[in-house]
């Protein structure tokens, strides 16, 4: 059953659907973005490699799959138009596609610091220029949103973990980039900066070397829960937990070598990476 929108700033597709495309719904926080949008009235377009695991949620929440790997622009194009030609209008991308890259800048294989930046920046990039067309006519009818799940590692260089960081400060310049571009269009766009989140690509409690890092690791429906309320509220950035995320992304901002003293002491275990 399809639930009323919370703003009326979220628009009804003809037929009493809303488009979500949904990347990187195959495990983790895409997946639970996915059962969220789903349980409350969305219809998701899931997107990831792994059919055996797309297949299994769409059956679930009643989704439909496509398989892509948003690094490769072509293979996101010839998607978009697949997805374009079943949905015209697109109601919320979800960038969530992501990969870990552990390991500082002089540790991390060549090929992995590529990799992150392929996939976590530029493969959000890609969907949402494929995706504009869809997104237009959404934001025609009422509204249309991007969200970028980005990290907090898109505002702290984590030392630990530096090729991802990297990857993730361009893809909230991306965002915020984007944001600007799209004011007054219709379509708004949304960056949320999580910390820690227990994944299976991100496994934290066993692997982060700080007890005090270890107590704040969350869930995948909490982010969920904040990616509709980002959505619903129309709030352009969002920071998970708000405390001690927003505080140390400030003091990075204005005492950047403070935070080097304290991410050099924020490894993780010896042997998890
Ligand atoms: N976990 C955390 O601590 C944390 C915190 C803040 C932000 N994030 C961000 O949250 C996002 C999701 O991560 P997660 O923690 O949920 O990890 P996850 O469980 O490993 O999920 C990653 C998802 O991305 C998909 N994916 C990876 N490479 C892809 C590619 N080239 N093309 C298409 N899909 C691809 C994977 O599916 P397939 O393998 O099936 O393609 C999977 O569905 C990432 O962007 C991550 O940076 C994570």
């Amino acid at each position: 059953m399809l639930s009323a929108p919370a703003s009326s700033d979220v628009s009804t597709a003809p037929g009493g659907r809303r488009i979500a495309v949904v990347t990187g719904a195959s495990s983790g926080i895409g997946e639970a973005i996915a059962r969220e949008l789903a349980r409350r009235g969305w219809h998701c377009v899931l997107l990831a490699r792994r059919r055996d695991r797309l297949e299994a949620l769409a059956a679930q929440i009643g989704g439909e799959v496509e398989l892509c790997d948003v690094a490769d622009r072509t293979a996101v194009e010839a998607t978009a138009g697949r997805i374009l030609q079943r949905h015209p209008a697109i109601h919320l991308l979800v960038n969530n596609a992501g990969i870990p890259a552990r390991g500082t800048f002089l540790q991390t294989d060549p090929e992995l610091v590529l990799r992150a930046i392929e996939v976590n920046y530029l493969g959000g990039v890609w969907c949402a220029r494929a995706l504009m067309p869809g997104l237009e006519i959404a934001s025609r009818q009422g509204g249309a949103h991007i969200v970028n799940n980005v990290s907090v590692a898109g505002t702290v260089a984590f030392a630990p973990a530096g090729a991802y960081a990297a990857s993730k400060h361009a893809q909230l310049a991306f965002s915020r980039s984007l944001a600007a571009a799209l004011r007054g269009s219709g379509i708004h766009v949304h960056a949320l900066l999580a910390g820690f989140v227990e994944t299976e690509g991100f496994p934290q409690r066993n692997v982060l070397k700080s007890r005090l890092l270890r107590r704040f690791v969350l869930q995948p429906p909490r982010v969920a829960e904040a990616v509709v309320a980002a959505v619903e509220k129309n709030k352009s950035e969002v920071t998970l937990p708000w405390f001690p995320y927003r505080l140390i992304s400030i003091v990075q901002a204005v005492a950047p070598g403070l935070i080097a003293r304290f991410v050099g002491v924020a490894d993780y275990r010896p042997g998890s990476v």
